[in-house]
């Protein structure tokens, strides 16, 4: 199993670029496949998730360029234009690809059987599963649809009008997409806003829908030509190497080019609200979305309570919060937060119980987490739980604690980062792959 050991670290300084928005490069795939003409798309993210949807399409019939070519071109097929797959369409450890790809797969006239590795088969499906039975999908699945493998017998869709039960992304864009290939008006409305990625691009690409508060809405039947797409860095991958800069001392690290669209930027809310020195520059727009430069400077931070109306647009930065809540001053408190028992890890239990292992006093609770700042932070062993975003918190939280940290089981983080260790390097951190830290040594920077 890999594991790497990341150091204390003087400082971290420099401007560097993150791999493209994971959430856009599925939809620039998902979307462009089913287009009229060829696409090139530039910036995809590199990530495993991204590439198991590629591989996906290209077992449904999508011909498309090498993976890894810069730009990525793939031919489009026409709104409903897939084929039969003649084996599993394997997701790997991607929620996003597979929920939205049965979105679309369920309104294709054929058999398909969609499934992934042991962590994503363990997270719930039946969010998207019922309201695409009402669309008139035929799924089946283990434990009455809830879990993966997903046996689909798609046919023709008939739109629906509904309330998502969470703000969820993929429960919206799955319903979504599946409308677009259906029959009739299809109408979502969510109990907050969710990333919004979904809507941008079908606009982007000349699809209309509307939007009305918390409801989008659109009509079925159709048809977009293919554009060349631009996919802005991650702000959730970019949020690790600026939340590193905050705590360790003498740091100054810029991101550029990342994707600051509202439905994302909770986690930089968050942070100003901890007195974080971070700033934005060159404020532009690439096909439908909001980039910018971000800088953060190293400060002292105090803990905040993240009000749960904040959640959803901080959704993925939970664990980089709660890691570097350890280094301010005072109580953080989470709440209203247990959509994060469901993703790629139970995450409010996982970051409680590793970063207890360093000494931290994380509580857990039903929704959320309650961080002390400020404790004496000792040197460990830690577990990723296969969780990309979790081993990523750990591993900047060790360039902070003296005698560093090691982070088991790092193969996860390519799930969305795979040039993470080489760019924390590069701005000064120090990562030794394969060696642990030695047990039980004081470890306070
Ligand atoms: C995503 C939506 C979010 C997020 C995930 C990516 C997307 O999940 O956690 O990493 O691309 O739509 P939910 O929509 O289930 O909250």
């Amino acid at each position: 199993m890999e594991k790497v050991t990341v150091r204390a670290a003087s400082s971290l300084r420099g401007a560097v670029t993150v791999p493209g928005d994971k959430s856009i490069s599925h939809r620039a795939l998902i979307l462009s496949s089913q287009a009229r003409g060829e696409s090139r798309i530039s910036g995809l993210s590199q990530g495993e998730d991204v590439r198991d949807t590629a591989r996906a399409l290209r077992a449904l019939g999508v011909p498309s360029g090498r993976w890894g070519d810069e730009p990525y071109t793939l031919s489009g097929m026409g709104p409903g234009g897939w084929k039969e797959p003649s084996d599993v369409l394997d997701f790997g450890n991607s929620g996003t690809g597979v929920r939205l790809m049965a979105g679309m797969l369920a309104a294709h006239p054929f058999f398909s059987v969609l499934s992934g590795d042991r962590y994503l088969r363990r997270r719930p499906m039946r969010r998207i599963v019922d309201p695409l039975k009402l669309m008139g999908a035929s799924i089946e699945g283990r434990q009455k649809g809830n879990f993966l493998p997903l046996a689909v017998a798609g046919g023709e869709l008939q739109g629906i009008s509904c309330r998502t039960p969470v703000a969820s992304a993929q429960i919206k864009s799955a319903i979504i997409l599946a409308g677009l290939l259906g029959r009739g008006t299809t109408e979502v409305t969510e109990p907050a806003p969710s990333r919004d990625h979904t809507e941008r691009m079908l606009r982007y690409l000349g699809v209309e829908l509307e939007e009305e508060g918390r409801t989008v809405r659109l009509r079925g039947g159709q048809e977009w030509e293919a554009k060349d797409i631009l996919v802005p860095g991650d702000p959730s991958s970019a949020a690790f190497l600026l939340a590193a800069a905050l705590v360790i001392p003498g740091s100054e690290v810029t991101v550029r080019g990342v994707c600051v669209n509202g439905t994302r930027t909770g986690f930089f809310d968050i942070l100003g609200e901890m007195g974080a020195d971070i700033s934005f520059a060159g404020r532009r727009e690439v096909c439908g979305e909001p980039v910018a430069d971000i800088t953060a400077r190293s400060c002292s931070l105090k803990g905040v309570s993240v009000p749960p109306s904040l959640v959803p647009r901080a959704i993925d930065e939970f664990p980089i919060l709660a890691a570097i809540a350890l280094f301010a001053e005072g109580e953080t408190v989470i709440s209203g937060a247990e959509e994060l028992r469901v993703k790629e890890s139970d995450r409010i239990r996982t970051m409680a119980s590793e970063l207890g292992r360093i000494g931290g006093r994380v509580k857990e609770r039903e929704g959320g987490l309650v961080i002390a700042g400020g404790d004496r932070l000792t040197t460990a062993s830690c577990g990723s739980h296969g969780d990309h975003r979790v081993a990523m918190a750990l591993a900047v939280a060790g360039c902070a604690v003296r005698g560093g940290l090691t982070v088991e089981d790092t193969t996860c983080v390519k799930t969305s980062f795979p040039t993470f260790w080489q760019t924390l390097e590069g701005l000064g951190g120090k990562v030794d792959h394969g060696r642990s830290v030695p047990d039980g040594r004081d470890g306070q920077a």
